[in-house]
Order: structure tokens, then C-alpha cells, then sequence
């Protein structure tokens, strides 16, 4: 299909370039943020509307402006003003549709070359989308769905990124749908999310009216109900959660946790951490200063009642294709214990995957930034080695991490630019900017400074999963709203709701 004329290719000092091609509009209206296709001799040109400029030469005069407005006679009363406006429209090439492939653009189209409305079949060619692929949004302006290759957009991870309240959580519900969704025959994966506001629950509740089901593909774990098996930890695994750890500390335990095991094989079951301990205490061969240390940190662990006899829920109950684990931490204020129900978690899924024990999978993690911090100690990190592992070497195994951050500058780098993808909604900051920009490198000036004015649900992808970034809209979610997404009024009525209940209740008693 043949789109629609718009405008002509003009002639300026800065154009037609490779990096630059303004057109006078001459038919329509033209929107920033619009693709437009230009023909080239090398095939078609296709170009991103960066600036909309409207010119009248009879208001390019400052002083004759002013003159004939202090005469009182308005301008567009004497001449015919209106007539001579027009507008010129800026944009940016950013390929070449040539009989062998997309090229980049190395030279210009000539001035007067018309230009049309990109078809929705050339953009769909342009950033590959995908028929099978993970719908997310719409293409401004152009009616054309985003559908996301599912490969490309996980494989190498995922970071989604924005101010607080920009639609991270929203943007990220609607991935979760499309892969909850997925024919088996498309291949689908499993996805666990650890969710430290419970922003998530609404997936496992039954649907209301209107809303799309989830809760018979989806797991919901109260983080107070996690525990982890003793007899389940390495050494290696147990020295990270302690990360003050001497090495002749870390003999001793690795030696008495082996004898355990040795012991569990034998017959005597599982053991948890007051066995542990008791094994310690009574063991003869350890320094009675290594051994008060280490009995101070394991009683230390104790106190977070997470650990027990056996893993709960179990990593296979929690990782399955086409479903969903959400990981609840709303229950827990202690960060200690939410990384290291994060830390252990992650480690299991991971080296379960590289055994093929379980499917391919995407970890969502949502405050990234608590759980890889840029800035802290071992001891207050304790899941970033894991998820650092994670997102260097998880492509190869089918781990797949996507993480969602209101605060980047406060999120690892090394672990931020292993993101492949990223998709950014409205930042604000210029330091989140910045880290931003510095961790992408195909993000350019323009394309920041539209980052600050993006509208809730507005969304710039760039990266791995389309080639050249891209503005979106992110879609209406299917499943149920989040109960942080009610307003303020109806949360005031709920609360006065149940206060009324409750002073019935205690009339009721008296
Ligand atoms: N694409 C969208 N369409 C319609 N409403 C949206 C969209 N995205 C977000 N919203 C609304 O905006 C509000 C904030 O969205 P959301 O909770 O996803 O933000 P967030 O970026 O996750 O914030 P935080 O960092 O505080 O968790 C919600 O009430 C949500 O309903
Ligand atoms: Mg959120």
C-alpha cells in the first residue's frame, strides 16, 4: 500500500544530510515522534520526525513586527499573512531499505524528493517485530502494534527503568500477561518475581468482572512463609549470607556441614540450624574462639526464622513454564532477610537451569537497586554476586533477568549495561539521566531530552530487542489493577469502611 504524501525534501545549509533531512509539509499535519519514508537511490529511506517548525516570513522581522502592531494595524489585516505560513519538519534518517537488507544511511535523499507517511509493513520490517512476539504497546501516531521477539528481548536481559509512578510496574504487568498467555508451541518460559511491595498479589486472586484470569497459572508466596532447607546450602552459598566470614571460620563449618551431610545420606533426615549448631558445640576440634564465632553468626541467622529442615516452597514448585511465582516481601522489613531469601532463590534457579533441571526463565526483580546496589558493602549486598553472575552468563543457560528501578544511579553498572534492553518511561533526574545514557550507548541527545517529557505510559525502548530505539505507548493491561493502583479517595473510604465495621463489632461485644 501506497501511504500518503505529506511534504518535500527541502534545501538548507544542514540539509539533506546522512544524520539530517528536513521536509516542508505540504499536505496534513505532521507529528514529532512520526516515521516518514523518503525515497533514496539506494531503495527507501526511512526517518524519525524529531522537530515540527512553523514560519512566516512576515513575522521573521522583529522591528517591522513591532511597528506595524504600535500603528494599530494589525499585520494579517494589511497582508495576507496566513498564506504565507508553513512548516518545516526535521528528521533523522535512520535507515535505508536497500534490495540487499537495512543499511545505514551514508549519503543524502536529493531535495524536492516527496515524502510520505511511513507504512505501518516498512516499521514492522525496521524494528523486526515479531507476529509471535510479546505484545507491550502501540506505535504512536502509526497503527501498529509492538510485538516484541521473545529472544531478543529477554535473552540478554531486561532493565525498565523511570521516576517512581512512571508505569514501570504497570508496563511490566503487561509483559508478565504475554508470557502467561504464550502457546506452549511458541515456546513458553517461566517467570518469578520478587516483589518487595507486593505489587503483584492481584495475578493470584481470581479475576472481576472485565479482567483477564491469571490466578490458576499463578503462585503466590508470602515472603514470611519462605524457608530454606539447612541441608540445601553449599558452603559457598552459606559464607555469602554471612559475609564477615573468617577463612579458618569457613574450614570449620564447611567441615562440620559436610559430616552432616554425610550423616543425612546415611539415613538421619534432614538437619536444620539448631543442629548445626549443636554438631559445633559438641566438636571437639574446633578453637573455642572460631566456635563462639561461629555460633554467635548462625544463632544471628536464626533469628530471621528462615531456615528449616527442607526448601519451601521448593525451586521446582516455583519455576514452570507459562506460569507465574510471585514472591510477596511485603511482609518483611528487614533488607538482611529480603536478599537473602533473593540470594538464595536466585542461586537455585540459576544452577538448577545450567543443570536443565528446570525451564528457561525470566527473573523479575522489582527494586533492583536494594538488591544490587552500586554502592555498598558485601555485607549489605549480599545478592548482587549472584544476580551479577546472573546477568553476565544467564544467556547461556536461559536465565533471563528483568529489572525494574526508579533510582539507576543507585544500580550496579556492571550489572545495569549487561541489560541488553532497556526500556526507559519518564526520568527526571539529570544524574538518572546520565547513568542512563552511559550505560546505552545508542541513546542519543534527543532522544534524552524527550525521556523527561514522556506522559505516564509513554515508554523509549532501545537496545537488543528492536535495533534503533524507539517511542511507544504501553498497552491497557488485561489482568486486574494492583491495589496500590486505587486512588486516594477510594482509599480513605476503605479505611473509614472498616473503622465503622470495627466500631459495630465492638458494639456488638458490649
Ligand atoms: N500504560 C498505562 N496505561 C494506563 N495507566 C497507567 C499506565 N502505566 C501506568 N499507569 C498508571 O499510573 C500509575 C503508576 O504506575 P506504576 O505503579 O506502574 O508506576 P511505577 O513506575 O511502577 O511506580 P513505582 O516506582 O512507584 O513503583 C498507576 O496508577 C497506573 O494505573
Ligand atoms: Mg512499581
Amino acid at each position: 500500500m501506497v501511504s500518503e504524501y505529506v511534504g518535500t525534501v527541502i534545501s538548507t545549509a544542514s540539509s539533506p544530510s546522512p544524520a539530517n533531512v528536513d521536509f516542508v509539509v505540504t499536505k496534513g499535519i505532521v507529528h514529532r515522534g512520526q516515521f516518514v519514508e523518503i525515497e533514496h537511490a539506494e531503495g527507501t529511506m526511512l526517518a524519525l520526525i524529531t522537530n515540527v517548525i512553523k514560519t512566516n516570513k512576515y513575522f521573521e522581522r522583529a522591528d517591522s513586527v513591532k511597528e506595524f502592531e504600535a500603528r494599530g494595524n494589525a499585520i494579517f489585516e494589511q497582508f495576507p499573512t496566513a498564506e504565507w505560513e508553513y512548516i518545516v519538519a526535521n528528521t533523522r534518517p535512520l535507515g535505508i531499505f536497500t534490495a540487499s537488507g537495512v543499511k545505514r544511511p551514508s549519503t543524502p535523499p536529493s531535495p524536492g524528493t516527496k515524502v510520505r507517511l511511513a507504512s505501518t509493513e516498512l516499521l514492522r520490517k525496521f524494528y523486526r517485530f515479531d507476529d509471535n512476539g510479546l505484545h507491550l504497546g502501540k506505535v504512536e501516531f502509526h497503527d501498529l502494534d509492538v510485538k516484541l521477539n521473545l529472544t531478543r528481548l529477554l535473552k540478554k536481559h531486561l532493565a525498565v527503568l523511570s521516576i517512581s509512578g512512571a508505569g514501570k510496574s504497570y508496563a511490566v504487568s503487561c509483559l508478565i500477561e504475554e508470557l502467561l498467555d504464550r502457546k506452549k508451541e511458541h515456546g513458553r518460559i517461566a517467570c518469578v518475581v520478587f516483589d518487595p511491595h507486593g505489587e503483584y498479589s492481584s495475578f493470584a486472586e481470581p479475576a472481576k468482572r472485565g479482567y483477564a484470569d491469571y490466578s490458576d497459572k499463578t503462585l503466590l508466596v508470602k515472603g514470611n512463609n519462605i524457608r530454606i532447607g539447612v541441608p540445601n546450602l553449599s558452603i559457598r552459598v552459606l559464607a555469602s549470607i554471612i559475609p564477615g566470614i573468617s577463612l579458618a571460620q569457613r574450614r570449620e563449618l564447611s567441615r562440620i556441614l559436610g559430616e552432616l551431610k554425610k550423616e543425612m545420606r546415611n539415613g538421619s533426615g534432614p538437619f536444620d540450624l539448631a543442629r548445626l549448631k549443636q554438631a559445633i558445640t559438641e566438636d571437639s576440634d574446633i578453637k573455642s574462639n572460631t566456635k563462639g564465632a561461629l555460633l554467635a553468626w548462625l544463632s544471628e541467622l536464626e533469628s530471621l526464622k528462615l531456615f528449616s529442615k527442607l526448601d519451601l516452597p521448593s525451586i521446582r514448585d516455583l519455576v514452570m513454564p507459562g506460569r507465574l511465582a510471585i514472591i510477596d516481601l511485603s511482609d518483611i522489613i528487614d533488607i538482611k532477610k529480603k536478599q537473602i531469601i533473593v540470594s538464595y532463590i536466585a542461586q537455585k534457579m540459576f544452577s538448577e537451569r545450567r543443570r536443565q533441571n528446570i525451564a528457561p526463565f525470566l527473573l523479575i526483580i522489582e527494586e533492583a537497586h536494594q538488591f544490587i546496589p552500586e554502592h555498598a558493602s558485601e555485607e549489605q549486598a549480599i545478592s548482587r554476586e549472584i544476580l551479577r553472575t546472573i546477568a553476565r552468563e544467564g544467556r547461556k543457560f536461559g536465565a533471563s533477568l528483568c529489572l525494574i528501578s526508579q533510582r539507576p544511579v543507585q544500580l550496579d553498572t556492571t550489572t545495569l549495561s549487561q541489560c541488553n534492553t532497556k526500556i526507559i518511561l519518564r526520568i527526571t533526574n539529570p544524574y538518572d539521566l546520565d547513568h542512563v545514557a552511559k550505560s546505552a550507548e545508542a541513546i542519543d541527545k534527543r532522544s534524552l531530552d524527550m525521556i523527561t517529557s514522556l506522559q505516564v505510559g509513554e515508554a523509549l525502548i532501545i537496545g537488543e530487542a528492536v535495533g534503533y530505539p524507539l517511542f511507544f505507548r504501553v498497552r491497557q493491561r488485561r489482568s486486574m489493577p494492583s491495589k496500590h493502583e486505587i486512588t486516594l479517595e477510594e482509599a480513605a473510604l476503605q479505611y473509614e469502611e472498616s473503622m465503622r465495621k470495627r466500631d459495630e463489632e465492638t458494639e456488638a461485644l458490649l
